[in-house]
């Protein structure tokens, strides 16, 4: 049994209030972004929306990844109540494409040019049949490695420039009382970990042919061993209170200066710059060491569920809303995403942002870019829950490495 059921028992009653207060003329947005700075980059869009005339609906889920929120989708629209517009990842949105579940924005997306301006990539994920049926939000990426600076530089650690380095650091600072990886243990982030230790383990066709071929070979490798192996080096650097830690009270170790790393999308910089931290300054962010040159993304998405037909005023208002470049921009410079625009200017963004661009451009040009596994864009959820229980099996010592690569042979090839 997966430990969200009490949290979705709870939301699907925050559902029923919220359909109760919902007026004619307001969204209702399903969403997962309840950390303090992902709150803060939702209320540029609620704020953005409410200037135009329709208002919002708040339908927060908690629990990074989804899947939670997922669930209490399926009983919404099961229910025949869908909500107006949900955050949606990679598989998912095309999963209920299929199901004819989702609003046809084409109309929208071909005044505004769409086409045009929105990566390949992410149309891979927001066309259904050549129709858009969402409207991408942003592009973050899994691979990155997010440091508390005053404790690196108090245990004389630079930057690591390889995994033997990474591991040297983390021995260092555990040498020296600080925790070295500040870490939530429930599956979705144990998976994240997962997403940047294969591909520096394996490199990118690794990657690819793990977990977007499927490949059995690959999954039951000895580079999915070593891979494995790996995860065990980093399961020996976590406190002992890990189990069960939200992500944003992971990176909150960090900001403190309790714990040296935290591995995780670049949704943690929300949580730095919420609490009034300079990247450079008092944190770090840096690829995971051997994946210098390779983005694993995912893009967070509105899909704006059918409300019998046409896509209604609201849902094209909220649309071109989270289109506009001027949004773009502002939201993901609170968020810590890039823009989903190719035509945005990084300007506004701190460092860390402008080296997100910067690395998903030259990711995309050089063949480099890959839809991450934990977040939905590798492989359909069902494939995907069948690894993160696998992951999260042997990083909680149930399995050695060489029973987990195994295991997820095994388990993919039933998922799938
Ligand atoms: C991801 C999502 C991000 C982020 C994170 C933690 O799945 O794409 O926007 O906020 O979960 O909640």
């Amino acid at each position: 049994m997966r430990k969200f059921i009490l949290k979705t028992t709870t939301t699907l009653a925050a559902a029923a209030v919220s359909v109760s207060m919902a007026h004619a003329g307001d969204v209702e947005v399903l969403h997962w972004w309840t950390s303090g700075g992902e709150a803060a980059a939702l209320n540029v869009l609620k704020q953005d929306l409410e200037g135009q005339g329709t208002g919002w609906n708040d339908m927060p889920v908690a629990g990074g990844g989804g899947e939670s929120a997922m669930t209490v989708l399926r009983a919404r629209v099961t229910s025949g109540n869908p909500p107006t517009a949900v955050q949606m990842l990679g598989f998912d949105i095309l999963d209920w494409a299929k199901e004819d579940a989702l609003a046809d924005l084409n109309a929208v997306a071909v005044k505004e040019g769409w086409d045009d301006v929105i990566p390949e990539a992410l149309q891979a994920f927001a066309k259904h049949d050549g129709q858009w049926v969402s409207a991408p939000v942003n592009v973050h990426s899994t691979n990155w490695v997010w440091a508390n600076k005053s404790v690196l530089d108090a245990n004389g650690i630079a930057v690591p420039a390889n995994w033997e380095e990474f591991e040297a650091a983390l021995e260092t600072l555990a040498a020296a009382g600080v925790t070295p990886v500040a870490h939530g243990g429930q599956a979705w982030q144990d998976a994240t970990v997962f997403d940047a230790v294969a591909m520096s383990a394996g490199g990118p066709e690794f990657y690819k042919a793990a977990f977007i071929d499927l490949d059995e070979e690959a999954l039951g490798s000895d580079t999915m061993v070593e891979s494995f192996r790996r995860m065990e080096v980093i399961r020996g650097h976590v406190d002992e209170n890990f189990s069960g830690r939200d992500w944003n009270l992971a990176t909150a170790m960090v900001i403190n200066g309790e714990a040296g790393f935290q591995m995780m999308g670049d949704w943690a910089k929300g949580e730095f710059l919420n609490a009034g931290k300079v990247p450079g300054e008092d944190f770090l962010c840096f690829r995971f060491p051997g994946t210098e040159d390779q983005v694993t993304f995912n893009a967070d998405q509105f899909a704006m569920f059918d409300q019998g037909g046409n896509v209604s005023a609201e849902q094209a208002a909220l649309a071109t809303a989270i289109l506009s470049p001027s949004f773009q921009s502002a939201f993901n410079v609170v968020k810590g995403s890039v823009p989903a625009r190719t035509d945005v200017s990084d300007e506004a963004f701190d460092a860390c942002g402008k080296q997100g661009m910067k690395d998903l451009a030259a990711a995309a040009a050089s063949g480099n870019l890959y839809g991450s596994m934990a977040h939905g864009h590798a492989a359909p959820a069902a494939v995907k829950n069948a690894i993160y229980d696998v992951i999260t099996a042997h990083f909680n010592g149930e399995y050695d490495a060489a029973t987990a690569a195994l295991e997820l042979v095994d388990a993919v090839s039933i998922a799938k």
